[in-house]
């Protein structure tokens, strides 16, 4: 565990769906899903090289998930920061560790989109580089 300001990050580390379904929820402005709905302790054990959470008095306040092709490519997915915890540096320090966690597994590459609104917090805040993409709905 590593502490940055009041909150405190660790990768992989423990929570509840209860607790990431309400972060969701808040930070994409959803409905709450049941923890049926929304097993994220399932898909994060099943699908993800890693996540990290983050605390502030043993609150989750910020939550990222990590999956992985199984080699040297990761993807970031499911970036949240609870609304009262935002531009403190929160969601730039879930990427540092979230990164440092692929790099870590001996991954080579960490993929993100994202919408136009968010390439200053991905480009110039989080180190990202930009570059084109695609993207298919199935
Ligand atoms: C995006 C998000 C994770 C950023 O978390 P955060 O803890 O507030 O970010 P930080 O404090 O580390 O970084 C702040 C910087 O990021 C940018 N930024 C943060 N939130 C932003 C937003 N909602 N829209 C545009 N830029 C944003 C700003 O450039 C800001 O820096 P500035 O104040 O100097 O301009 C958070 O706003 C969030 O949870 N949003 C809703 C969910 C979401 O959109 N997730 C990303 C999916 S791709």
């Amino acid at each position: 565990m590593s502490g940055s300001g009041a909150a405190s990050y660790v990768w992989r580390g423990a929570f509840s769906n209860t607790e990431v379904n309400g972060l969701h929820a808040q930070a994409f402005e959803t409905k709450v899903y049941s923890d049926e709905d929304w097993d994220w302790r399932r898909l994060t054990d099943r699908h993800s090289l890693g996540w990290v959470t983050a605390r502030v008095d043993e609150m989750l306040v910020g939550f990222v998930n990590i999956a992985w092709d199984g080699y040297v490519h990761a993807w970031l997915q499911d970036l949240m920061v609870e609304v009262a915890a935002r531009k403190k540096g929160v969601g730039q320090r879930l990427v540092a560790e979230g990164a440092e966690g692929a790099r870590s597994a001996g991954c080579e590459w960490l993929h993100v989109d994202f919408e136009p609104a968010l390439e200053r917090f991905y480009v110039k805040k989080c180190g990202f580089r930009p570059t084109t993409a695609g993207l298919m709905q199935l």
